[in-house]
């Protein structure tokens, strides 16, 4: 997810707009609302520049994002802590008072503790129930964050503990086979950190392009994670993306044509990696970077970027303190939020556009644990379950699904968290502000159900204002 302090966070802000700029000009006009489902088959039946290997029993292209709709969630801080999603972990008694911020160091402060309280978090923050859960919530994909020092070994002064996620990891994958899941496996950090970020491992870290040995190092761990997942036919396939690098961030640290260098190498090095064994052949996800989605397609058609073989993963959040341009007023929200579909419709037809991250929270409470330390879920949910926000968080969790998956889908940000009740799928779930089962039509209150519906829709805006049944929540104050 996002920075967190307010050093980095004013840069994301700055990103953000970037990238919401693009949607942020007045939409004069409005392309018919798709049925997705013929949208995307429609979208199958064009020509693609597709690699060939060789024989009919070769692997299949995964076509993440554009074989059907993605709804997903991601499993946020489980291999990279976030201290906001995971506050206990920063608040024990050793440690409560450095007030720390990130994974690096958390490393560094637990000292000698450190692996034994993260190996138990590996095996306890999720479990087999979890991917149970989101099965039966009806979605179809999880995202899941991995650090490079899963699959390479660390270097001085790296504190990260190496390559003890793998077996939560292979948990993860064995579980997304059983229960259906689509897996994108997402190099989360990468070696001296493309953002700064918290989630990049080392807040005020970005030293990625200083040192040319940071991206050799990214590139064995892609190849190490596609051998060790994509290749073991015992994972049946799941791998459906891969993405190379999360929210790099383009600036004098980083400029765009490294890491286009770096993204053309990771396309190459994971398609070397995979065996003609392998059932599925994985998309490769690239993250927008926060720049407009046409610096790709001035990369496209070629060899180094396939339509077929690439997706573009983008970040959407609605946070006026990261970005002023956010409506303040409800409704003027939810048509902002409508204003993205056709935008991401139209970038869709070039190559897949999944909305990789987004979330309901429209305030930084509780994502900055400083500010809400202790404070419960529940207490959480307390704050945002008036009778008029609770059905505004359904209209808008409704508004972002149908206006992402005019694209290729969306994967919420997050499955899980201990309060922050708008970045939690499963707390928003229980409250009533999304569906129980996002996959059965029915249960949308102010999506159309159907085509005519759709086209019945005023000019702009992609869910009603009424609900079509009376929406309930489990609480309300
Ligand atoms: C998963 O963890 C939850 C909460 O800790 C627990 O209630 C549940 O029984 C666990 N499920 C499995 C399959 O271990
Ligand atoms: C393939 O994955 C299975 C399930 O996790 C594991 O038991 C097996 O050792 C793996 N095979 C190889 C060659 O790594
Ligand atoms: C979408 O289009 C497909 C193919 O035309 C059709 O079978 C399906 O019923 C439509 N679904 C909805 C929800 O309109």
């Amino acid at each position: 997810m996002r920075a967190f302090g307010l050093p980095s966070a004013l840069v994301v802000a700055a990103l953000l707009s970037t990238a919401i700029g693009t949607f942020a000009a007045p939409l004069s006009q409005r392309s018919p609302q798709a049925n997705s489902t013929s949208a995307l088959q429609e979208r199958e039946g064009s020509p693609t520049n597709s690699m060939t290997y060789g024989s009919d029993e070769s692997p299949k292209q995964a076509h993440f994002g554009r074989n059907s709709v993605v709804r997903g969630v991601n499993l946020g801080a489980w291999f990279v802590l976030e201290s906001w999603q995971n506050p206990s972990l920063f608040l024990t008694q050793d440690i409560r008072s450095m007030q720390l911020n990130d994974e690096w160091s958390w490393m560094n402060a637990k000292g000698s503790k450190a692996q034994e309280d993260l190996v138990e978090h590996y095996r306890t923050f999720m479990n087999q129930s979890d991917f149970e859960a989101i099965q039966r919530a009806g979605l179809s994909t999880v995202r899941i964050p991995v650090p490079f020092w899963t699959f390479v070994p660390t270097v001085k002064p790296e504190p990260y503990l190496a390559s003890r996620q793998r077996k939560a990891l292979r948990d993860a994958l064995t579980w997304s086979k059983q229960y259906g899941l689509d897996v994108v496996l997402d190099l989360h950090t990468v070696p001296g950190s493309v953002n700064g970020l918290d989630n990049g491992g080392r807040l005020g870290e970005q030293a990625f392009a200083d040192d040319p040995n940071n991206a050799k190092r990214a590139l064995n761990a892609l190849s190490v994670m596609t051998d060790m997942f994509v290749n073991n036919a015992s994972y049946g396939g799941v791998v459906k993306a891969i993405q190379v690098a999360n929210e790099p961030k383009i600036n004098e640290r980083l400029s765009w044509s490294v890491l286009q260098d770096y993204q053309a190498a990771a396309l190459k090095t994971i398609r070397a990696a995979i065996k003609p064994s392998a059932p599925v052949v994985p998309t490769v996800l690239f993250s927008d970077a926060f720049q407009p989605w046409s610096k790709y397609d001035a990369l496209l058609p070629s060899d180094a970027y396939p339509t077929s073989q690439i997706a573009v993963d983008h970040h959407q959040y609605f946070v006026r303190a990261w970005d002023s341009r956010v409506p303040k007023d409800d409704d003027e929200l939810i048509d902002y939020v409508c204003a993205i579909g056709p935008r991401i419709a139209a970038a869709q037809k070039k190559r897949a556009v999944i909305v990789g991250e987004f979330s309901l929270g429209r305030e930084t409470r509780c994502v900055d644990y400083h500010t809400c330390q202790d404070v419960k879920m529940s207490q959480d949910v307390s704050t945002l379950n008036s009778a008029e926000n609770n059905k505004f968080m359904r209209r808008f969790f409704e508004a972002q699904a149908a206006s992402y998956e005019q694209g290729g889908g969306w994967i919420m940000w997050s499955w899980k968290t201990e309060s922050a009740a708008a970045w939690s799928y499963s707390a928003a779930r229980e409250q009533g502000w999304i569906p129980d089962d996002v996959s059965d039509p029915a249960q949308w209150l102010y999506r159309p159900a159907d085509e005519s519906q759709r086209k019945a829709l005023p000019d702009g805006q992609c869910i009603t204002t009424q609900p079509s049944r009376s929406p309930r929540f489990a609480t309300q104050s």
